[in-house]
């Protein structure tokens, strides 16, 4: 059995399956991440991307299928595997930036490297100023920034990032971009679900989601070819795999 450091797929998720009480939110979706890229999850408010993130990072137990994180089953054993970025932030409000980063250092049981780790964390996404500030006192965007550097700050080699960009400024996002490519040269994964077709130029590789299913996976490149269309947008791409899904291509 491949080992985490010798297994080409860093995420795997076989047949998986989830419902809330009778609501079908995930219907046998399977996908693989290849390592050391990001792969974006693209749908619809309700496609199932949350849903989705949770089921990968072991939140969620699918009711069938399952799921391998760097060749393993997920366990207790995986968890330091992991970093994981909410959609709605689970931040401390009361806790100053510092103290919220620490925190989650201390939940994945970094010893002495913690201190000199929060500080590398805070400053990759430019909280560093800020640090003494209690996180009621920032703006959603800092909120956000503050919520990367806890799930990032135990460096694990796989991320989950559900809708980190949403509410950054322009700049601020094409930072955190730059900095997503750069953990992707150094080896680690990024699985990131967005809404922006900007953001989903960003990644290596998308899964086009719609009502718990991948409709389409490849490139954003190969995604658009598929169209047929030489100008065609992501847009386009996902319009035409929701069609296709209908039987309306043709
Ligand atoms: N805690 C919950 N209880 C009941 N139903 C839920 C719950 N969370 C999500 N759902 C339902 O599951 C489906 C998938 O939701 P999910 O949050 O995974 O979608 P999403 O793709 O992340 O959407 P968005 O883009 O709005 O974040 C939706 O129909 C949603 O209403
Ligand atoms: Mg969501």
């Amino acid at each position: 059995m491949p080992d985490e450091n010798t297994t080409p797929v860093a995420v795997e998720a076989d047949k998986v399956s989830f419902s809330y009480e009778r609501l079908k939110a995930l219907d046998e979706l399977s996908l693989q991440v290849p390592k050391g890229t990001s792969f974006g999850l693209l749908g619809p408010n309700g496609a199932g991307k949350t849903t989705l993130i949770r089921v990968l990072v072991g939140l969620l137990k699918p009711k069938r299928g399952s799921v391998r994180i760097l060749g393993q089953p997920l366990s207790r054993k995986t968890a330091h595997l992991l970093g994981y970025m909410p959609q709605l932030h689970s931040l401390y409000t009361e806790l100053t930036v510092a103290q919220n980063v620490e925190f989650f250092a201390r939940i994945y049981g970094m010893g002495k490297d913690a201190p000199k780790r929060v500080e590398e964390t805070v400053r990759l996404v430019d909280m560093w100023p800020r640090r003494n500030d209690a996180v009621q006192k920032l703006s959603g965007g800092m909120r956000q920034r503050v919520s990367l550097a806890c799930a990032m700050v135990h460096n694990p080699p796989l991320l989950f990032l559900d809708e980190p960009t949403v509410g950054l400024d322009p700049e601020l996002r094409v930072s955190f971009w730059q900095y997503f490519h750069e953990l992707t040269r150094q080896g680690t994964t990024i699985v990131i679900s967005s809404h922006t077709m900007d953001d989903a130029a960003h990644c290596d590789r998308l899964a086009f989601m719609r009502d718990g299913k991948v409709i389409a996976i490849g490139s954003p490149n190969d995604l658009k070819h598929a169209t047929g269309c030489r100008d065609a947008t992501l847009e386009d791409a996902f319009l035409h795999f929701v069609r296709r899904g209908r039987g309306e291509n043709g």
